[in-house]
């Protein structure tokens, strides 16, 4: 019997409980002994639920008990899941966790940390709920340099944006919506300005390049500006808008954003509707590969951190092989990176094409005062310089 504790009994901690209880005898069949947790920390009561037999308010209580050999952090936050979780690795505990925060910023320490105790620090489930892509990143596509990370990586933002174009929702309601569904971040700013799919990019790049990369040092933008007229634009052009976290290796260094991009119907990320995240990997050997799922919500995050829980009960003195190095990755700047831009313009054809060259127009009849257009492929550096106030907005297309 491997004795486990959960710290954070919320959407992915009752998931967790549920599906190590649910699936008990098949985990069971795959580790070779009985997973039991012995505690679930929460300040709150949870009466009549079964976890009353095992809560309890005392990180301590974990800690100094020598049998508990996994610790779930579903905690969420920096504090104290930071504290939490180096204590527990110090004191030769494996921790597997959600908290994609956390990753990001203290992961390379907290991975040192379980390197010197023999133990491991494991967090699926921080990017793409459900979907592997951690251990496709990690221990699957090894053998390939990769030169391409991109994917929906919130669920929230992805929802928001498909109820607005396919069901004329407002973004509001749409919001409010996956937060009652349970995919929302407790401050839902971090889903809608795209912190949240920062730190994920920032660590799914960190494990494709093998270098840290800071999600401090990801340019970022959200959702927000995204509205009624632009989901128009998009199906006159036949794509979707999608809040997508990309990166990518060229000749002239490593480069990661995370911003609302135009895709089309070639681009497989178009298909990804509602909840759902999907990661699309390039490598030099295996081509395009394409990883599909369930990226937020209880019981498919939970799956994943479970998963973790097997892996960690399968290696209790062994930490498995990972690429992430302690080692800064200088991004190269967002001034070089290159894409099309879907530009909304309050001007003429002849401005437009004065400023940005050749453009394809998109006209929407019932719209007067602007028309839209999509440039050539250029450096957000040369698009800045066209720019000018008659730029009502700007689009990347993926
Ligand atoms: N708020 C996140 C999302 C939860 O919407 O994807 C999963 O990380």
């Amino acid at each position: 019997m491997v004795s486990a504790a959960i710290m954070g009994y919320g959407t992915v901690g009752a998931g967790v409980f549920k599906v190590l209880t649910m699936n008990r005898e098949v985990i069971t069949g795959r580790v070779g002994e009985e997973i039991r947790v012995k505690y679930v920390l929460d300040l709150r009561e949870f009466p009549g639920d079964p976890v009353m037999e095992v809560l309890t308010h005392d990180f301590n209580d974990i800690l100094n008990d020598p049998e508990v050999k996994i610790v779930v952090e579903t905690m969420g936050g920096l504090r104290p899941s930071y504290e939490f979780t180096r204590k527990a690795l110090l004191a030769g505990k494996s921790v597997c966790t959600s908290n994609k925060e956390l990753v990001a910023e203290h992961g390379v320490e907290l991975r040192e940390i379980a390197k010197e105790k023999n133990v491991n620090y494991l967090f699926e489930a921080s990017c793409g709920g459900g979907i592997p892509i951690i251990h496709v990143l990690d221990s699957a596509l090894t053998a390939d340099e990769i030169d391409g990370v991109a994917g929906i990586l919130n669920g929230t933002t992805n929802y928001i944006l498909t109820q607005m174009m396919d069901e004329g929702q407002e973004f509001a309601d749409a919001l409010k919506d996956a937060q009652d569904l349970g995919y929302a971040e407790r401050h839902p700013e971090a889903d809608i300005e795209g912190w949240d799919a920062c730190r994920k990019i920032a660590i799914l790049s960190s494990l494709a390049y093998g270098k840290h990369i800071s999600y401090k040092n990801v340019y970022t933008e959200g959702i927000t500006n995204i509205d009624a007229v632009d989901m128009s634009y998009a199906k006159a052009l036949k794509m979707k808008i999608r809040l997508l976290a990309a990166s990518g290796r060229t000749e002239e260094g490593v480069w990661a954003m995370v911003a609302p991009m135009l895709v089309d119907r070639d681009n497989m990320l178009y298909h990804v509707n509602g909840v759902l995240n999907a990661v699309s990997v390039h490598g030099n050997a295996v081509g395009d590969t394409l990883f599909y799922g369930s990226g937020a919500g209880s019981l498919p995050t939970a799956s994943a951190v479970a998963g973790d829980v097997i892996s960690a009960a399968r290696h209790l003195s062994r930490t498995l092989a990972s690429d992430w190095k302690a080692e800064e990755m200088e991004l190269m700047p967002l001034d070089d990176v290159r894409h099309a831009f879907f530009v909304r313009f309050a001007g003429t054809e002849e401005e437009a094409k004065a400023a940005f060259g050749e453009i394809t127009p998109v006209c929407l009849p019932s719209l007067s005062g602007e028309f839209g257009f999509v440039t050539g492929v250029m450096t957000e550096k040369a698009f800045e310089e066209a720019a000018s106030e008659k730029v009502i907005k700007r689009i990347r297309i993926a």
